[in-house]
């Protein structure tokens, strides 16, 4: 029997949830919820503006964070902005980096496997300076390769904005050699790492990213809090996008300065709560290793992927993918059908367009169905979704869909 010494760890899998949503949001360990209560519970109080005991140990585990994280990307504290998620770790680069930067007839790359936070943002700025987006073509599975983003590659390009990993396809971009190529011509490369940093370790000094942008949710820690990396000299050089306390030097009547990064992009009362329980989570990863997580993570998506791909009546849209998702749906069944099916027996699927309308759209459908797996999943959820999906078949079948 396979033991999965990392589920008991997880308290909201009871009464046999089957869990296969990690994509758009993981599970969180107890070590990362008691030091979110620990904070609310004992201390509770703001930071950096207190000089009384809890305050300071507030501000201490703040920071903390920060060298932890890091730490584990290779950066330096200063290279490291709390944000409210990838989201806005993205819409900060593109608002400050993109309006400042770019003019009429720039180019900036992106794809049709972005999310819409690595797309719209960029869409928004090519308004307002008359940039142009050029998009990489997908090979043939939907795929970005390095061959393809040559073909979009000019002396007009400004900037690369891509996803590092897929959420719908779950393919990987080549980014240590998009990026090698990139600075060859003095662009700048925004990474949306939202899905790489939860399955493998990123290192931004080796990979040489410009910007790189992630969510504490995804991997292990709390909602409300992500993370913009960004080289020290280019933070220093934006202008914040918000403005208030904390993040001024001096202030006068008429204007004010700007601390040095991370502080001049932190203004007014962050989510204290989040930012510590995200050291949690990667004192989790720490612990046990991603390449070990990562690991027993595809040998379930492999095993379910290998019983799936069986099974008739269903369309699987990436049956290669590089990390644990699953997008398929069942023949002639509008996913959000599908997806009641699966949630009677208590499987959590996600159907749609997953924020990510280019990619369904490429694959020429309204919606599809996601199955996405992590460390805390084992091969009795494997069984219990893909059973469900052969009863599925056979159930809409009989409906007459
Ligand atoms: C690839 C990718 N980028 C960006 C995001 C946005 O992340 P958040 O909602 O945490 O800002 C997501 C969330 O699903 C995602 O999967």
């Amino acid at each position: 029997m396979n033991i999965n010494k990392w589920r008991q760890d997880f308290p909201q899998i009871k009464n046999n949830l089957v869990y296969l949503d990690s994509a758009a949001m993981s599970l969180k360990p107890l070590s990362v919820i008691e030091s979110v209560n620990h904070y609310y519970q004992d201390l509770s109080v703001n930071i950096h503006r207190g000089l009384y005991d809890i305050s300071v140990e507030a501000t201490t585990l703040y920071e903390n964070t920060r060298e932890v994280i890091a730490k584990y990307v290779n950066a330096s504290v200063e290279e490291i902005v709390y944000t409210r998620g990838t989201t806005a770790s993205l819409n900060l680069v593109a608002s400050s980096y993109g309006l400042s930067h770019l003019h009429e007839g720039d180019e900036v790359i992106v794809s049709e496997l972005e999310h819409h936070s690595s797309i719209i943002p960029w869409q928004e700025v090519a308004k307002k300076t008359k940039a142009i987006l050029k998009y990489i073509p997908l090979d043939i599975d939907g795929r970005i390769t390095l061959e393809n983003f040559q073909t979009v590659l000019s002396d007009k390009t400004k900037v690369i904005a891509l996803t590092y990993v897929s959420n719908v396809m779950g393919y990987i971009t080549p980014i240590d050699q998009i990026t090698h190529i990139a600075h060859q011509k003095n662009i700048i490369v925004v990474v949306d790492a939202a899905q790489a940093l939860p399955h493998f370790r990123i290192d931004v000094k080796a990979l040489d990213i410009d910007f790189l942008a992630f969510s504490g949710h995804k991997m292990l820690g709390p909602t409300g809090i992500g993370i913009l990396y960004g080289k020290k000299h280019l933070l220093n050089s934006l202008e914040p996008t918000e403005f208030g306390g904390d993040m001024n030097d001096e202030v006068t009547k008429e204007s004010a300065s700007w601390k040095d990064s991370p502080y001049r992009f932190e203004a007014g009362t962050m989510p204290v709560a989040s930012v510590i329980g995200f050291k949690d989570a990667f004192d989790y990863f720490n612990k046990y290793s991603i390449d070990e997580i990562e690991k027993h993570t595809m040998s379930i998506y492999r095993y379910t992927m290998a019983r799936l791909s069986k099974i008739d009546g269903i369309e699987i849209y990436n049956p290669k993918s590089d990390t644990a998702i699953i997008a398929f749906n069942i023949k002639n069944v509008p996913s959000h059908d599908a997806v009641s099916f699966y949630s009677e027996k208590n499987i959590c699927l996600r159907s749609g367009h997953h924020c990510a309308q280019l990619v369904t759209k490429w694959l020429g459908v309204p919606a599809c169905l996601r199955a996405s797996f992590y460390l805390y999943n084992d091969f009795k959820d494997a069984d219990a979704f893909v059973d469900a999906t052969i009863e599925a078949v056979s159930f809409f079948k009989r409906l007459g869909f």
